[in-house]
């Protein structure tokens, strides 16, 4: 099976831990074991744990959690993964044949660009626009949404803008797949880590047509315990369990573990993030009006990261290899998210790494772009 390089997960790969300022993260900053015991993990009986194969789709115990998140969920409705990277790989795994057709939004996290043409499927995107809030260009969609797409996918919040779906914009959708007989997968992993506004709305439960994945990794910020989720119709969490036999048989047994003490403590998680993220977006503002026009953007409604406009024609890749290379600092070029002309900076950090991240990002643009 051939595949596309997942352009930003290996250019971070390669040099996340070799800058000095890692500005490319898109979560809240990590919280440590210990924070965690804090919040109620028994570390002492985890020392016990005989560390044999946890219960492949996700413990009894975890399940009954993440089903008393969605409404009329029960165990059947979930399957859990490693990350919820994996959780969207096995839903296009079961999901799609040579032929095919996936409807996909940009900019957005690309794995479920890659994978489905590695299938043999047709992706066709559809745009978010600036101009209309960052809502769907309708245009656009009804043309991506057709009979024979069986695959629709959207990051709500979105992974990089941090804007979140009008419930118009989320009805609109869920008609449209509903219309054509489409699985919509609402990837609702920053879910959580709302800065200025209400806690978004989940897909779950607006139809038999949707599919959701989240994870531990950007909201509740424990990215390193590689715990995600399917929530879906028992048929497709079914098919989703007959592929991860085959792919990992199923998630880390201590992980497992973690994740019920996170899903407990899920509104501590959460107002962590809400403080962080409420604590560094003015700061970052700040940074981005220091530029006079230069630079813009709408501010995230959610997730720890900004989608930056730059006045110039310069490719974005370029941009960022520039501050890389010069400012030993990491930051994400639009085009590894399916838009030029952007650069997504990370707001999730300590305010001190933020603000000598952001020194040196300002320092290497004024000097690329020349505002
Ligand atoms: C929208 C979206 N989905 C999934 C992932 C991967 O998440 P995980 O670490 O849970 O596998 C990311 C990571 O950036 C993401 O932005």
């Amino acid at each position: 099976m051939k595949i596309d390089p997942f352009e930003m997960e290996r250019m971070q790969s390669t040099w996340e831990n070799l800058v000095d300022y890692d500005m490319s993260e898109s979560g809240v900053r990590p919280v440590t074991l210990r924070e965690l015991v804090e919040m109620g993990f028994d570390l002492e009986a985890a020392m016990d744990v005989p560390l044999g194969y946890s219960q492949s789709n996700g413990t009894p115990q975890l399940k009954e959690r993440l089903a008393r998140i969605y409404p009329g969920a029960t165990e059947g409705n979930i399957e859990v993964s490693n990350g919820t990277s994996e959780a969207n790989y096995l839903i296009a795994l079961s999901q799609l044949r040579p032929g095919d057709e996936v409807a996909f939004e940009v900019p957005n996290y690309m794995q479920l660009w890659g994978v489905p043409r590695s299938l043999g499927a047709k992706v066709n995107r559809f745009r978010l626009r600036l101009e209309c809030g960052w809502e769907p260009d309708w245009d656009e969609f009804a043309r991506a949404v057709n009979p024979t797409t069986r695959l629709v996918y959207v990051s709500n919040p979105n992974n990089p803008t941090g804007s979140v779906l009008s419930d118009q914009a989320m009805a609109r959708i869920v008609r449209r797949c509903e219309e054509v007989g489409a699985w919509l997968i609402a990837d609702e992993v920053y879910q959580g880590a709302e800065i200025l506004r209400e806690r978004t709305k989940s897909f779950w439960g607006m139809s038999d047509r949707v599919i959701v994945t989240s994870g531990l990794s950007k909201a509740y910020g424990i990215p390193g315990v590689r715990i995600g989720w399917i929530v879906g119709p028992p048929e497709v969490v079914a098919d989703c369990w007959s592929q991860h036999d085959y792919l990992t048989i199923g998630p880390n047994k201590l992980s497992d573990i973690i994740a019920r003490t996170a899903v407990d403590s899920r509104d501590k998680l959460y107002a962590r993030a809400r403080a962080v993220l409420t604590h560094n977006l003015p700061i970052f503002t700040g940074w981005l009006e220091s530029f006079g026009g230069f630079l813009s953007f709408r501010p995230p409604e959610a997730g720890a990261i900004a989608f930056v406009k730059y006045r110039s024609d310069l490719p974005s890749l370029a941009v960022a290899e520039r501050v890389r290379q010069n400012q030993s600092t990491l930051i994400v070029p639009g085009s590894q998210l399916g838009m030029e002309g952007y650069l997504r900076i990370w707001i999730g950090g300590r305010e001190e790494f933020m603000r000598e991240g952001l020194r040196r990002i300002g320092k290497e643009l004024r000097a690329v772009l020349g505002p």
